[in-house]
């Protein structure tokens, strides 16, 4: 069999192709199911014994060598094809590329960033506290006894064995204590517990049930020059909420009564809205409560450890979603929860 003429005219066949659809109909010609190149590797067999071994590699290195040469043919027709779509027009490299989506940062976590940022800042440092707390820190250490109202005003999702999931991030503050007391307490003590709380409540538009509080606790010793005032609260208070709310506040301070705190208030800011005119979201006030805070209480001291006569100091509490509406102007707790993907998508996707 004379290969070498069935190599030119292989070759030729494959040359001869002028766009990838006649190259498709050669490649079926010479390697489809009845193919020539396909039925000469398979004479092989029809050989005597001896002829076998030669043939079958001659055969052999023609059929790949066709095979490249189609590869090579069918490469061509696809840089034509992408060279005719570049002088075409068809492509822009000028286009900006297509953005591959990403997450954003649910807005609770920017703005615990932003606070824990500017605590930090001022010298406080992040404490964490059990979810599932017991009655002993959730209430007891907290001043509010057995029989305190108190206890029905946050309606507590109990557990068994006296414990609970914590209502408030508040029992930190008594462990914070004990842990500094028993590693030789140093003044000034600063700490932050940003964490998840839990409440028994009917969900609506302005309750949840479980939901974002970050403690503050300062403790200080009660003379010399380092006491502690309202007037350092009031500072800190407005200082942080001046960042997060992201203008000049004004606050005012209101009796608020919680057992943990003496005196205890409800700290105010002026209503972002209507800037003090009045409007339906402050209620025609001017003003919106924004966070409760408050002097140590004794007792609080005296559960974690340090006598009341020798150590000041303050606590507040901010309710995070409280500041997240205010700050965005949303208007539906609910929404923090809710992980529909349209209200979470609007929030950017770095804060830091
Ligand atoms: N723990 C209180 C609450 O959740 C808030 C609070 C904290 C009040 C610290 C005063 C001081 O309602």
């Amino acid at each position: 069999m004379d290969t070498q003429a069935l190599r030119e005219r292989w070759l030729a066949a494959v040359a001869a192709a002028a766009d990838s659809a006649a190259l498709a109909d050669a490649e079926a010609r010479l390697f489809g199911p009845k193919g020539e190149v396909v039925d000469l590797v398979r004479s092989v067999t029809s050989l005597p014994k001896e002829a076998r071994p030669a043939f079958g590699k001659a055969a052999n290195a023609l059929k790949q060598e066709v095979e490249a040469a189609v590869a090579a043919r069918r490469e061509q027709f696809a840089a034509a094809a992408m060279v005719r779509e570049l002088d075409g027009g068809a492509f822009d490299p000028t286009e900006p590329g297509v953005r591959a989506p990403r997450g954003t940062l649910h807005p609770i976590t920017i703005v615990q960033n932003e606070l824990v940022d500017l605590f930090t800042s001022l010298g406080f440092q992040w404490q964490d506290g059990p979810e599932v707390e017991s009655e002993f820190f959730n209430f007891d250490a907290l001043n509010i006894p057995g029989d305190h109202p108190a206890r029905e005003s946050q309606d507590t999702f109990w557990l068994t064995d006296k414990n609970l999931l914590r209502t408030h991030t508040s029992p930190v503050q008594v462990r914070t204590l004990q842990r500094a007391v028993k590693q030789g307490f140093q003044p000034p003590l600063k700490v932050i517990v940003p964490g998840r709380v839990f409440r028994s409540e009917t969900v609506d538009r302005t309750h949840e049930h479980t939901f974002y509080q970050m403690e503050g606790l300062v403790v200080d010793r009660a003379h010399g020059d380092s006491g502690i005032s309202i007037a350092n609260l009031i500072h800190t208070m407005k200082t942080c909420l001046r960042v997060v709310l992201e203008r000049d506040v004004q606050v005012r301070l209101r009796p608020g009564f919680f057992p943990f705190v003496e005196p205890g208030f409800e700290l105010d800011v002026n209503c972002p809205f209507c800037k003090g005119q009045g409007c339906p979201v402050c209620k025609q006030s001017g003003w919106i409560e924004i966070l409760p805070c408050g002097m140590v209480h004794p007792n609080v001291l005296r559960a974690g450890g340090l006598d009341p006569e020798e150590f000041v100091g303050f606590a507040f509490g901010m309710g995070l979603q409280r500041v997240v509406m205010l700050r965005y102007g949303i208007d539906d707790i609910r929404q923090f929860m809710g992980g529909d993907h349209r209200f979470l998508a609007q929030f950017p996707e770095v804060s830091r």
